[in-house]
């Protein structure tokens, strides 16, 4: 398989400066410098420069939570990708439910940050994802179909290498429930579909669709079988160095099947 696993750590509003290099320190004691698997962490903005100073000499990428679509200007309290390259961010967490949820942010809003991040060489990890009333309704087809192509709205195929999908189903998120593998992979399968009806098979069997809601050193073997399902974004099991390493060494196994 061409693609690479992907593990990814959302942090969310959690770690201080102080308590990111801790962390980073931990992660980095017990995971080396392996090179298998794609690694990185998305930290608080004001833990970024801590993080980087840490990360130095190791194989795990940096990110970010969000960016502003501009250059600069006055936007107060925003972010823009300059900023965030300044301290060799690679990635950036683009539409996430939270955000959506408790932010109000659009699906056109989000494609507009999704072409400024890859216009200014960020890679954007653009989720999606239903709720537990879509998923009931049957909708979450619909939902996470309609999500992908607004989210990749007028992005060319040669752009589309750089955007890492996360499918993260809401109800999964923070809750303890994880979506089964079966039920990701067909959401997952389904992703794909799309990504190669806009940008072509051979791009879509090359971007990484990751699986985000409750992942954790339990599940995340049978969730990583799945032919879809290249990696995962976590939440709360990024948090402690042992959960998030044990998820690292199950990308591992995995990709080495
Ligand atoms: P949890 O792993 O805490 O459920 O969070 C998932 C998530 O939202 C990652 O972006």
């Amino acid at each position: 398989m061409a693609r690479r696993y992907f593990i990814a750590g959302n942090w969310k509003m959690n770690k201080t400066a102080a308590e990111a290099k801790a962390l980073i320190e931990g992660i980095k004691a017990l995971e080396g410098s392996q090179t298998q698997v794609d690694v990185a962490v998305c930290t608080p903005f004001t833990a970024l420069d801590a993080a980087s100073k840490a990360l130095a000499g190791s194989t795990i990428k940096l990110g970010a939570e969000n960016l502003y679509p501009k250059a600069s200007g006055a936007y107060t309290g925003e972010i823009s990708p300059d900023m965030l390259k300044e301290f060799d961010c690679a990635y950036v967490i683009l539409g996430h439910s939270e955000r959506r949820e408790y932010f109000k942010e659009s699906d056109e809003f989000i494609n507009e940050k999704v072409r400024f991040a890859l216009e200014n060489g960020l890679k954007p990890i653009l989720c999606v994802g239903e709720t537990l009333a879509q998923r009931e309704g049957g909708q979450t087809i619909e939902v996470v179909s309609s999500q992908t192509k607004k989210g990749l709205a007028s992005i060319s195929a040669d752009s589309a290498k750089n955007v890492v999908i996360a499918y993260e189903p809401v109800w999964a998120i923070g809750t303890g429930k994880t979506a089964t593998p079966a039920m990701a992979q067909e959401v997952h399968a389904q992703i794909r579909k799309i990504l190669s009806e806009l940008f072509g098979a051979d791009t879509a069997e090359n971007m990484q669709i990751l699986y985000g809601g409750s992942m954790k050193p339990e599940n995340a073997d049978e969730l990583l079988k799945e032919k879809d399902i290249d990696g995962g974004l976590i939440g709360g099991a990024a948090l402690k160095a042992e959960s998030f390493v044990s998820l690292i060494k199950s990308a591992i196994c995995a990709a080495s099947r």
